[in-house]
């Protein structure tokens, strides 16, 4: 008898639906018994599209929940001493619970010098050292929003992951490493095997082939096809580039790092792109917001 195998969908837009109305009950629950609302504020420079794009799907999402939201735009000739001044801004502002800073910035100004400044306290997108360090050592910490978003998806959908072997291909400090690290832990989802893959990585078809878990976050479209992957594997696609496309409304479709269509028919989770891991990220910032409003990281 042959038996057929389903692919499960992971479906980041109904979690992230789920968790965030969990999130409005809790911040219903906090404010009556006395708490402040809390509230996020977001820095955006310039104006990318994509990064627009992000920045309004955070604080649409703020408003879903019951929290207060500050967007702070600025031209992108804003000089680095300027942007960080108001950084010291913001961690000064006590009605100000965490804040990001959305991501790429313009080349005069140096990434690492602005996450640096953001309070530990208040760095809910989990970029700061020390929140990375803490990440590390398995302490109480803000968890980068993509990385944890992940989490939540395997633990959801009940998703083995202690014993396994999960490779990740791509070592950004947003995603890749965090990642490595979150499954290496000594916690569920984790206790994994991890090998986590970059541009240098040699014969990369032969360890993606052996993986039980596979997360990519490359930003490269279509990357990773079929013949890349075990059978039955779970498939994590973190990708999301706008690839031009003249017959959509927008002029462009959303394209992951993995060739769904065939992939998915060899595995046996998958996350679709849009639909999968960005919801999930836009939630996770909302819950660090929480935790930074209850002090629960930071006592
Ligand atoms: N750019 C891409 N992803 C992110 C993110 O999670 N946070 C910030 N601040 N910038 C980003």
């Amino acid at each position: 008898m042959v038996s057929e195998s389903t692919t499960v969908l992971l479906d980041g837009k109904q979690l992230s639906k789920e968790v965030k109305e969990s999130i409005a009950r809790e911040v219903e629950q906090w404010k009556s018994s006395g708490g402040k609302t809390p509230h996020l504020a977001a820095i955006l420079v310039g104006s990318d599209g994509a990064s627009e794009t992000y920045v309004n799907h955070k604080v649409k999402a703020c408003e879903q929940v019951g929290f207060k939201s500050t967007l702070k735009r600025f031209d992108s000739s804003i000089t680095e001493a300027e942007l960080l001044n108001e950084i010291s801004k913001l961690n000064e502002d006590r009605d100000i619970d965490g804040f990001i800073v959305q991501l790429p910035l313009p080349d005069h100004i140096s990434s690492d010098k602005v996450i640096n400044a953001i309070d530990p306290k208040k760095d809910v997108d989990g970029f700061h050292p020390e929140n990375v360090g803490r990440l590390t050592l398995n302490l109480p910490a803000y968890i980068s929003a993509t990385p944890f978003g992940i989490m939540q998806l395997l633990k959801r959908y009940d998703i083995e992951t202690s014993g396994k072997y999960c490779v990740i291909l791509g070592r950004s400090n947003i995603v890749g490493r965090p990642m490595s690290i979150l499954m290496s832990r000594n916690t569920n989802p984790g206790n994994a095997t991890v090998t986590l893959c970059h541009s240098r990585t040699t014969d990369l078809r032969s360890i993606t082939k052996q993986a039980d878990i596979l997360i990519v976050a490359l930003g490269k479209p279509e990357f990773v096809t079929a013949d890349m992957v075990k059978e039955n594997a779970v498939v994590i696609d973190v990708g999301i580039t706008r690839v031009s496309d003249e017959s959509a409304k927008r002029g462009y479709r959303l394209k992951g790092d993995v060739k769904f269509d065939e992939v998915a028919e060899k595995a046996a989770f998958i996350t679709p792109v849009p639909g999968g891991v960005g919801p999930m990220t836009v939630t996770s910032l909302l819950a660090n917001t929480l935790q930074a409003c209850k002090k629960e990281i930071y006592k």
